[in-house]
């Protein structure tokens, strides 16, 4: 459910939309719009978040943003302890979310905190995880700063770490009590970071809603370019999609799991690459060529919807030279995804525009086959 709020202006218009994640006495709602950074302790205040508040961000984020959030906290007299530690997924380990409870602990930080996770998926799921286990457990508050983690990461309340053995293998549920989006945090974001969000962005649309796939197929230029209207619409329909399917399975343990569409494939090209080669989002949209590929070749989706996959997701810039990733490396990585059954590949594939089926019988030909089709249609030489 989208409701569009009379919010106050502040010298440019403030567009100002609030979507709700339904989940009973956990239910929070996602607010979505531009220049909002002075309303944000206000809206601490009105959730009851508690007067000690934990920022955590990196050291990209910081310089933009930390001040002017630190500055309308404390006005609101909140009690703010920032904590900065370097960027990258790297950092989602157990050693840096020690190294945060130590500086916590330090700090006189107890159970009446919350933990305000300010920055991309990687500063989410950290921070939450933090938060999520912190003395049993503080209020956290998501303020996504990437495409990725505005559309994605952000809602649903998955926080993790890594471990060298996977990635997010430890980690818990834990919802935000709200999240605050602010598309001008966008500016400043390298490109290739807009690239990952479309990625999930893609993925929403070829899951659920034809129609705003189609909108992708014709306005893609303008969401790569930031066109505010577009940015909006698609921020506000990918959170209303994310909310929705948090709302009907929190823990994922049925429908949630339509969401892997792309990263059956995507998590092994990403790990195949060693994750330098491709990114998460990068790595999402060649996934979702391949296993549209298999969809095809299994006689689940036709050849004009095939077609309009292919296109859209050839028309963003995913830079991906031949021999980059290896398919040998990829099929061996598919092997080992926790998400298998019983030693089986579960795969989600498109069956139409706008809908999904999950597969277990996929034959080990047909993969190969997809990785050589998406690697060669990805050659840039
Ligand atoms: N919890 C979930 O449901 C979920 C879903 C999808 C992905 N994820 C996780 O999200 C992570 C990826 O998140 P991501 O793509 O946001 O990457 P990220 O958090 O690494 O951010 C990407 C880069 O952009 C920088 N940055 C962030 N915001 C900026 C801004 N406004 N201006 C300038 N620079 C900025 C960061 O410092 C970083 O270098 C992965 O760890 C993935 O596992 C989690
Ligand atoms: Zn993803």
């Amino acid at each position: 459910m989208v409701k569009r709020l009379s919010s106050y202006q502040q010298g440019e218009e403030l567009i100002h939309r609030q979507i709700d994640v339904a989940l009973g006495d956990r239910s929070y709602p996602i607010y979505v719009g531009r220049a909002m950074t002075a309303s944000f302790a206000q809206t601490c205040a009105g959730h009851g978040i508690p007067d000690r508040i934990v920022i955590v961000t990196d050291t990209n984020i910081a310089p933009y943003y930390l001040q002017a959030f630190r500055k309308n906290l404390r006005e609101f007299k909140f009690n703010v302890t920032s904590i900065v530690i370097p960027p990258g997924e790297r950092q989602k380990s157990l050693r840096q979310a020690n190294a945060i409870f130590t500086e916590m602990l330090k700090s006189g930080v107890g159970r009446r905190s919350a933990v305000v996770a300010l920055g991309g998926g990687v500063i989410g799921d950290l921070s939450g995880f933090v938060a999520a286990t912190y003395q049993r457990g503080l209020s956290l508050v998501q303020v996504p700063t990437t495409l990725l983690a505005q559309v994605d990461s952000s809602i649903g309340g998955k926080v993790a770490v890594n471990h060298p053995l996977g990635k997010n293998m430890i980690g818990a549920f834990h919802q935000p009590k709200f999240v605050w989006t602010d598309t001008d945090c966008l500016r400043t974001l390298p490109k290739r970071e807009i690239i990952c969000g479309i990625g999930e962005i893609v993925k929403y649309g070829l899951i659920f809603d034809a129609g705003f796939f189609a909108y992708l197929e014709s306005n893609l230029e303008r969401l790569l370019d930031l066109d505010p209207e577009t940015v909006l619409h698609v921020q506000t329909r990918c959170s209303e999609l994310k909310a929705e399917i948090t709302s009907k399975d929190e823990r994922e343990t049925g429908i949630r799991t339509v969401l892997n569409l792309g990263h059956t494939v995507g998590h092994a090209l990403e790990a195949a690459g060693h994750f330098q080669l491709l990114k998460h989002g990068e790595a999402v949209l060649l996934g979702m060529m391949a296993e549209s590929y298999i969809a095809r070749e299994m006689g689940l989706i036709h050849d004009d919807a095939h077609d309009r996959i292919v296109q859209l997701i050839r028309r963003i810039p995913v830079k991906f030279r031949r021999g980059d990733v290896r398919s040998s490396d990829v099929l061996r990585l598919m092997s080992h995804d926790k998400k298998s059954i019983a030693g089986k590949k579960r795969f989600v594939l498109p069956i139409r525009i706008g809908e999904v089926q999950v597969v277990e019988d996929v034959d080990h030909s047909l993969i190969r086959a997809s990785l050589s089709d998406i690697l060669r249609v990805n050659r840039s030489d």
